[in-house]
């Protein structure tokens, strides 16, 4: 029995952030952002808007163009790195906006990987024979936790939300085997500092911006092309399937250069690997999910997806479909 993906969603707010907007509060520019990020502009939610509106939005844009029962589904596994607050679970809210009501739902942060992870997550449910119909949620509001007076960090991040459909399946279709991995000793290179319970948001910790994301670009930067290249080698191993089986690569988008270092180490040509950074920049879980959504009209029947990530924690990995 396997997991395929049979409806995707996808939501981003109306909003755009361009570069030329940022470098008019920090010292940064359109020309060195594209050329260093490929970032053009970004989508911001509104003040008001939490991440379970955008994952919420994701989710009717599934129900509505793929005409899917909100009542049939049995889980919804919510991957973000932004809760709309430390408790309750966001996916309570998510399951009672979108209405699915016969459905338990379930929080869960590796960053940049969260919908990696969950998918693996509702993968093996569904493979388990205990669940039939579960629906995988990406869906960050970067900007609630982006200091816009940093320019090593707000230049790259944006708002959205993406949703997939699985199903059991007999057929050979669907979601192959998976690698993840985590590696705690890269924390502090790319963190919230405060806010959590290792260091409450206090009145100090605000002054000090420790509620904001801190990290250190270019070792995050190395560490994201060695790991996704490694572990996009050994899952095409694991799978028994050749790099020129691969229709499309479907990278988090982070960076375009470390998404054409990726592509460049797996000798796939570019036009091969999808890449909506320019319009979104990283949407943390929402990626993956978006990218999947953006391009759903060049994914053919049969056709081979080979997807991968890195994030904070740190957390990585990569799986295969077949579409
Ligand atoms: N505008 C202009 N100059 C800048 C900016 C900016 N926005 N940011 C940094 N600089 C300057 C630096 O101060 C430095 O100046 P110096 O040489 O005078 O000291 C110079 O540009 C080069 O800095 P680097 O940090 O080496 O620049 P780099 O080419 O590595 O780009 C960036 C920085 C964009 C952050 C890059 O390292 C990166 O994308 N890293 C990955 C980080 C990431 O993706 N994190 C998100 C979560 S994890 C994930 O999703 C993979």
């Amino acid at each position: 029995m396997n997991a395929v993906i049979t409806a995707i969603g996808g939501f981003v707010p109306p909003s755009i952030l361009t570069n030329k907007q940022i470098s008019e509060t920090v010292d940064t520019s359109d020309e060195w952002i594209v050329k260093r990020t490929g970032i053009k502009e970004r989508r911001i939610a509104a003040d008001d808007v939490a991440t379970s509106d955008l994952a919420s939005a994701a989710i009717d844009d599934l129900i509505r163009n793929f005409k899917v029962d909100p009542l049939e589904i049995q889980a919804l596994v919510l991957a973000t790195a932004t809760p709309d607050h430390i408790l309750a679970p966001t996916a309570s809210k998510v399951c009672e906006n979108a209405g699915l009501k016969n459905a338990f739902g379930v929080d869960l942060n590796a960053a940049c990987s969260g919908f990696l992870y969950a998918l693996e997550t509702a993968t093996s449910m569904i493979e388990s024979g205990r669940y039939e119909r579960i629906i995988v949620v990406g869906a960050d509001k970067m900007s609630s936790i982006v200091d816009y007076e940093d320019r090593n960090t707000c230049i790259l991040f944006g708002d959205g939300a993406g949703a997939v459909l699985l199903e059991k399946t007999e057929s050979s279709y669907g979601l192959m085997k998976s690698i993840l991995h985590t590696d705690g000793s890269g924390i502090e290179s790319l963190v919230v500092p405060a806010g959590g319970s290792k260091t409450p948001a206090t009145m100090p910790s605000l002054l000090h911006r420790m509620h904001y994301l801190k990290q250190d670009g270019s070792f995050v930067f190395k560490k994201a092309v060695s790991s996704m290249s490694k572990v996009s080698q050994e899952v095409l191993v694991k799978n028994e399937l050749h790099t020129n089986e691969i229709d499309w690569v479907v990278p988090h988008q982070a960076n375009l250069r470390i998404i054409n270092a990726v592509g460049d180490s797996l000798g796939i040509e570019s036009d091969k690997v999808k890449v909506n950074i320019e319009r979104y920049g990283n949407t943390t879980s929402a990626t993956i999910p978006l990218c999947l959504w953006d391009f759903k009209d060049d994914f053919k029947e049969g056709q081979n997806l080979l997807i991968t990530t890195f994030g904070a924690g740190f957390s990585w990995g990569a799986t295969c479909l077949k579409w």
